[in-house]
């Protein structure tokens, strides 16, 4: 008798040996899918969800906050209230920006209106032909509205913006000249300008003019010749003569000494080779940006939590700033270069750009609330002048929220 169907044993249907095969098939398989499943999301260790939730709130409290869009968002003066700027400043494409990318993540309309109108109030830095600057402001704010809305109005102000540009290239130096002058010198040019070079590989794809091409590679080339030293760290600023492009002299603006590795310096040259190489697919600059990642992560002098000091060699380390700005630009860059490099080396970049997010996303680092809005702190903007110590500064939520971005892109494509 079966006790469960009360009926003779010869009467029961037993499953045929096909059904249950199949029954075994589907479990195997949804085990699998599942320990799949599980191995990916165990090896995240950023939820990029929440902090993205978690930047939306205070980037939406800080929107709150401003009255107009003629004075933008910088950092936190030592009195503890916002320090804002006008759109001359360098730093002023990075609000729009933030606001585009928390828009790309979220579709939330109202970041995107936001991000419009702080997106359109730096139209007349198109012409603004008396700073280098203009990757920052022009290709964070605009160039990423464009990528995302394809609103064409945006296309001949980007366009104008990289000719201004393209007016501080002087081909008898080979180099975008940075600032007007430095000291009595009056063609300087800082590492940070490699940053530009993205913009000006946009310009030439969208214009058909190969000028923008031509002038990124002279200018990538002339600073992997006169701006790193034998250890593969940089200068901060190289003068030129601007009649021949010799160099003069080779200095710091920002940074401990003329000798030292300004944190932010490394960080800005690690990502402008990355992007040279995506740009132009020429493995000599793969190998520099390898050469900085390199000389970036090994060193001794980096904290145990890869949070940089604000100079490698600063003085009185570990006692000193942190600069979580250079180390969300080196996040995002790695989570790039992770894309292009072997194997192993890829893998050491995905895990150092983690680690480095697991920092940023940690309250020593990340601002749930309050930090007048801003969404990390501990950044320092020009330490031997005193001016943005261990503050929040706008650039460095902007990298942190791109690092982000890439980072949920790489878990998803691998
Ligand atoms: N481009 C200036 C800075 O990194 O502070």
């Amino acid at each position: 008798m079966n006790y469960f169907t009360g009926q003779a044993p010869f009467l029961v249907n037993y499953p045929s040996i096909n059904y249950i095969r199949e029954i075994i098939m589907k479990n195997v398989l949804t085990c699998l899918l599942l320990s799949g499943f599980l191995s990916v999301n165990a090896q995240k260790k950023v939820n990029v969800d929440q902090q993205m939730k978690l930047a939306v709130q205070q980037y939406k409290g800080m929107l709150d906050t401003l009255k107009d869009t003629k004075l933008f968002p910088q950092s936190t003066k030592p009195d503890g209230t916002m320090k804002t700027m006008e759109s001359s400043w360098w730093c002023s494409g990075f609000f729009s920006g933030s606001l585009w990318y928390l828009n790309e993540y979220t579709k939330d309309k109202e970041l995107q209106q936001a991000a419009e109108k702080w997106t359109v109030a730096l139209e007349k830095e198109q012409y603004n032909t008396g700073t280098h600057d203009l990757g920052f402001m022009l290709y964070c704010s605009y160039g990423n509205g464009y990528r995302l809305t394809k609103n064409a109005a945006y296309k001949p102000i980007l366009l104008q913006g990289a000719a201004s540009l393209a007016t501080r290239f002087h081909p008898e130096v080979g180099l975008i000249k940075s600032w007007n002058s430095f000291g009595k010198y009056n063609y300087p040019v800082i590492i940070d300008n490699m940053m530009n070079l993205e913009y000006l590989f946009w310009a030439a794809k969208v214009s058909g003019n190969k000028k923008y091409y031509d002038l990124s590679v002279t200018h990538a080339d002339n600073t992997i010749k006169n701006h790193f030293r034998p250890d593969n760290s940089s200068y901060h600023v190289v003068l030129y003569d601007s009649s021949n492009g010799n160099v003069l002299a080779k200095k710091t603006a920002q940074g401990f000494t003329d000798e030292s590795a300004w944190a932010r310096g490394q960080a800005w040259g690690l990502y402008g080779y990355t992007v040279m190489y995506r740009e132009t697919k020429d493995k000599k600059y793969l190998k520099k940006a390898m050469d900085i990642a390199s000389f970036y992560m090994k060193h001794p002098n980096l904290p145990a939590d890869k949070i940089a000091y604000w100079d490698f060699n600063a003085k009185d380390i570990p006692n000193v700033a942190r600069d979580a700005s250079a180390s969300a630009i080196v996040a995002s860059a790695l989570l790039e270069l992770a894309k292009y490099a072997d194997k192993a080396n890829s893998k050491a970049y995905y895990k150092f750009a983690e680690d480095v997010l697991v920092s940023l996303s940690s309250p020593a680092y990340f601002a749930a609330t309050g930090n007048n809005h801003f969404i990390l702190k501990h950044s320092t903007g020009h330490f031997l002048a005193n001016s943005e110590v261990d503050t929040p500064i706008i650039y460095a939520d902007y990298y942190y929220i791109e690092a982000l971005l890439r980072y949920d892109r790489f878990n998803k494509k691998g």
